[in-house]
C-alpha cells in the first residue's frame, strides 16, 4: 500500500513521541521523510538517528535536520536543506511543541515568550518558509493540536497556543485555497508520551481515567495520514478530533 511513493514529508520534532509515530506511518505508506528536532547532540538526537536507521531499513530516503522552529534564520536554514536534500516538499505536519507546565498567570516573561515562539510564531515561520515547495507540489499542511484548544487542561498554557493555530489553520485553508494547498489540524486527546510525564505531576486525578480513554501516538499519525492521501482531498480548514470521545463524555465519571 505505498500510496505516498515519491512524496516527501517534513515533520516537525519528529525525534520521538507522536512526531516519530507519524514518521514511521508515511514511511511504511512509501514517503520519504525529513525528521526534524531541536536539541543537538542529546537523547533527542540519538532517538532522530535511530528512527532515520529503521526509516532507511523500510527502504525510503531519511533526512535528518535539526533546527529550532522558534528561530526564523533556524527555519529558513532548514527549509534550504530540504529543498537541497530532497528536491521538493509535499506535505508538512506541524508537530514541534514546547512549553512549561503551569498556570498561566505565573509565566516568567521568559517562559511566555518561549511559548508564543516556539507554538504560534514558529508554526507560523514553517508554514512561511514552506509556502514556495508546496505551492510546487500543491500540497498539504497539518497541525497537530490537543484537546487543550478548547477545553480547561490544569498547568497547560500551551493550550492556548494550540486554540490560536486552530485558527491560523482555518485562515491559512482559505488564503491558500488557490495555490490548491490544503491545510487541517489533527487534536488529539491524552497521549502517554514524555510531556505527559511532566503532565500527570500537575493533573491529580488523571490516573483515573482508564486506559481505553488514552490515545495512541499511531492513531493521531493515522488521521494526519489520512489527510494527507488522496481519501482526504476532500477536506480543508477542518480540526478533526481524535480523541477516544473523552471530549463527548464531559459527564463522565473519572475511572468509569
Ligand atoms: N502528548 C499528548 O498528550 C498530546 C496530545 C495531543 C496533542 N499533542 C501534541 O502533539 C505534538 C507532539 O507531542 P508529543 O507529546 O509527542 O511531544 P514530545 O514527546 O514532547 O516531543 C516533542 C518533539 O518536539 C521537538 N521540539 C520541541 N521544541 C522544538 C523546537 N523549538 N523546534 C523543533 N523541534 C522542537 C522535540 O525535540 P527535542 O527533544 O530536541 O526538544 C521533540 O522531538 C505536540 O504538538 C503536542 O502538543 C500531544
Amino acid at each position: 500500500m505505498e500510496t505516498l511513493k515519491g512524496k516527501v514529508v517534513l515533520i516537525t520534532g519528529s525525534s520521538r513521541g507522536i512526531g516519530k509515530a507519524a514518521a514511521k506511518k508515511f514511511a511504511l505508506a512509501g514517503a520519504d521523510i525529513v525528521v526534524n528536532y531541536r536539541k543537538p547532540g542529546g537523547s533527542s538526537q540519538a532517538q532522530a538517528e535511530e528512527l532515520c536507521d529503521n526509516i532507511r531499513e523500510m527502504g525510503r530516503r531519511t533526512f535528518m535536520i535539526q533546527a529550532d522552529i522558534s528561530q526564523k534564520e533556524s527555519v529558513k536554514t532548514l527549509f534550504s536543506e530540504v529543498k537541497r536534500e530532497a528536491g521538493k516538499l509535499d506535505y508538512l505536519i506541524l508537530n514541534a511543541a514546547k512549553a512549561p507546565f503551569k498556570p498561566i498567570e505565573k509565566l516568567f516573561e521568559r517562559e511566555l515568550r518561549q511559548l508564543v515562539e516556539t507554538n504560534y510564531l514558529g508554526n507560523i515561520f514553517c508554514i512561511q518558509a514552506a509556502l514556495p515547495l508546496l505551492k510546487q507540489t500543491e500540497g498539504k499542511i497539518v497541525f497537530i493540536s490537543s484537546l487543550g484548544s478548547r477545553f480547561y487542561n490544569p498547568a497547560y498554557p500551551l493550550g492556548s497556543m494550540k486554540a490560536a493555530m486552530e485558527s491560523v489553520i482555518r485562515d491559512c485553508a482559505e488564503s491558500l485555497r488557490g495555490e490548491k494547498i490544503s491545510v487541517n489540524a489533527v487534536c488529539g486527546g491524552i497521549v502517554k508520551t514524555d510531556s505527559f510525564k511532566v503532565l500527570r505531576q500537575y493533573w491529580d486525578d488523571i490516573d483515573k481515567l482508564p486506559d481505553n480513554l488514552f490515545v495512541e501516538p499511531d492513531e493521531i499519525a493515522d488521521v494526519a495520514l489520512f489527510l494527507c492521501s488522496e481519501a482526504g482531498r476532500g477536506i480543508t480548514g477542518q480540526t478533526i478530533v481524535v480523541d477516544r470521545g473523552l471530549s463527548n463524555a464531559i459527564c463522565r465519571t473519572p475511572g468509569d
